[in-house]
Order: structure tokens, then sequence, then C-alpha cells
């Protein structure tokens, strides 16, 4: 088999440490199912301004477009969060990267383990079975249209939400497709009472929808969808929605789980597919080695299922699962007086699954 070049992209804050324990799976399993895997690496976010002026820079952009795929950590840093005038923001880099490739459909699933069922702040009957994935459209909307800015006089700042026919039909047939892998329900989330935008995502989505007759599909307000999520999250397969809508309901969903340090993603589209865990880069935990890296070494699962192994994405969550169902969780997932363990020694516990093929 040919060698599987993966970039690794560790970022800011947290990145760097959640990033070790997603290479040391990804080093197990490759050496148990003797896959040949280079590594290169490239700096992005905060680190990368602080090196280069740049947050995604040119380089960085090459490395990316070179490797069958690229594992990135999280970007942002406090000190651009707390500079309204700083020029360049990490944010940036990340938002620059996913255009530049043209990663325009960003894929959340969201599940509940049943060992974690009262971790949640939601209550049991309600989160149960909960099974879903949230399809976020992630190159256009409110975070990329044009014009943005401020006046010159400093009294007013605007953005701008624009979608094109074609955007929105190819992430929708991106959500159908999904859909059919899955339970076949699709729900379109927008706010088409109010916004140009959403009426012609309903408009786009009603048409794609005929294409798809096996497909249960509904539309819902994105204000009801953040009540629905809570209240009754068993309710939804597919939700498909723009690119801000997808990002505010993707952190809200992952309550149901327990912890955001739990969900991964993946964002593909036109060239090198990417996979990172939603939760961002969580300065407070920096270099403290408590962050929860499960959700990064669930994206690296996610990152073996786009290269057609699904079976190994398959061992490295059920090994995931069986650190959780053993209670080797880091402290945003432990119960009250139980022990928890540190970042590192999550990693270690998931390798140690794997290396002694407890679950095969
Ligand atoms: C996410 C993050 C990013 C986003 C930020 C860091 C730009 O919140 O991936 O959900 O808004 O897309
Ligand atoms: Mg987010």
């Amino acid at each position: 088999m040919n060698t599987l070049n993966i970039a690794l992209l560790a970022g800011d804050g947290i990145g760097p440490e959640i990033m070790n324990q997603a290479v040391k799976v990804v080093d197990a399993i490759a050496n148990k199912h003797k896959l040949s895997i280079q590594y290169s690496t490239a700096l992005v976010g905060a680190t990368a301004i602080d090196k280069t002026g740049q947050p995604y820079p040119e380089e960085t952009h090459q490395t990316c477009m070179k490797a069958d795929a690229v594992l990135f950590g999280a970007i942002g840093h406090p000190k651009f969060d707390n500079d309204p005038n700083a020029k360049v923001r990490p944010e940036q880099g990340l938002l620059a990267m996913r255009k530049k490739l043209g990663l325009f459909a960003n894929v959340r699933p969201v599940s509940v383990y049943a060992s974690l069922l009262d971790r949640s702040p939601l209550k049991r009957e309600r989160i149960e079975g909960a099974d879903f994935v949230v399809v976020r459209e992630l190159t256009g909307g409110i975070y990329f249209g044009q014009p943005r800015g401020r006046s010159e006089d400093g009294t007013k700042a605007f953005d701008t939400c624009v979608y094109e026919v074609y955007e929105i039909e190819r992430i929708v047939k991106y959500a159908f497709e999904t859909a059919m892998q899955r339970d076949k329900k699709l729900c379109m989330v927008d706010k088409a009472n109010v916004l140009a935008t959403s009426r012609l995502w309903r408009s786009v989505t009603d048409r794609i929808a005929e294409e798809y007759p096996e497909v249960v599909y509904s539309k819902m307000f994105v204000d009801n969808a953040a009540m629905q999520l809570i209240v009754n999250p068993t309710q939804f397969d597919v939700i498909v929605t723009g690119n801000m809508f997808g990002d505010i309901l993707t952190d809200e969903a992952s309550v149901l789980g327990g912890s955001l340090g739990l969900l991964p993603s993946s964002s593909v589209g036109k060239h090198t597919a990417i996979f990172e865990p939603i939760h961002g880069s969580y300065p407070q935990a920096t270099g403290k080695n408590i962050a929860n890296p499960m959700g990064m070494i669930l994206s690296a699962a996610m990152l073996f299922d786009h290269l057609q192994m699904t079976a190994i994405g398959t061992e490295i969550r059920n090994a995931v699962e069986h650190c959780i169902n053993k209670g080797v969780v880091t402290e945003d997932l432990a119960k009250p007086n139980e022990k928890t363990y540190t970042t590192t020694e999550i990693g270690d516990a998931v390798t140690q699954v794997i290396n002694s093929s407890i679950l095969i």
C-alpha cells in the first residue's frame, strides 16, 4: 500500500497537546495494520501569526494541498480576542484554509454514549438514543460575505450574509446523500421568516428534495431548532444548515454527549479534507495536560473513514468507547469524586486498547 501523507496542523492553545495524542493513536493503528504514514507539520493560527505574520501562510497551504488528509487541532488566542483592533486574527487562518481548500461541507456527528448518559446536564430520558449528523455549510454565508467592516468614524459595523444557488445546491445534495446512508430523514434549518438567504435555501432545498423521494424532508426555523435539540433531540437524523447556524447549533448539541471535548468533525469539498475537533483552543487549559483529546482522536477516526478505511475508523471509535465505559476520562467527563485522567493518559489508554486488541 502507498504511503499515506497526513499533514498535522496543531495550531494554538490545547491544539498541540491533543494532537500528540491523536498521533500516538494513529501510529499504533499504523503499526498494527502495517500502514505506512508520513507526517508533515505546518503552522496555523496565532502561532503562525507570531512566526510569519500570517494566520494561514502559503507554505501551510502547500503542505495541505500535497497531503492526503489534514489533522487540525485548534485555533485562537485570548490576546486577539481581547483586542478588537487587531488587524490579523487567528480565526481568519481557519476561514482562509477552508475557503482555499474549497471545504464547503462540515460534517459534525453527535451521539450519546450509554455510559455517559448521566454526565449530560439534560435528563437521560430526553437524550437516550440521540444520534444525528449536522451538515454545516462552511465556506459561505455571513462568515464570508462582502461588504464587511466598520465605518470610518467607528459608529457602525456591518457583516453581509450572501448565498448563491450553487453553494446551497452542493451542500444540500451532500446532506441528502448522507441521509440516504443513514435513517433517511433530513431537516433543513433556516430563518426563512426573516432572511432572504434562508428563503433561497428553502426553494433550492425543496427542489432537491424531489430527487430524494425516500428521504423524509422537513424544515425548521433555527430558533425552534435550538429548542428542539434540547427537548427532543432523538427526532433528528441529518440536519443541514448554513455556516453560522451550524456553528452555534453544534456547540449546543455537544451538551447532549456530556462534553464539547468529545465531538469530532470532517470538512470536505474540493481539495484535501480536514479533520478537527469542534471545540477550539481552550486557553484556560493550555499546558495543563487536562484537555479532553477524544474529539481529536475521533476526528482521526473520521479521517480513516474518509480514506475508505472504515474498519480502522471503527476500531479507533471502539477503543475510545472502551475507555469511556471503563471511566478512563478527563475531568470534563468524570463523575464527582471519581479519578480523572490526564490528556496524555487518555492517549496512552486508547493506544493500549488498540495494541492489546481487547475488542477484536
Ligand atoms: C468552529 C469554530 C470556528 C468557526 C472559529 C474558530 C472560526 O467555532 O469550527 O466551530 O466559527 O467555524
Ligand atoms: Mg464553533
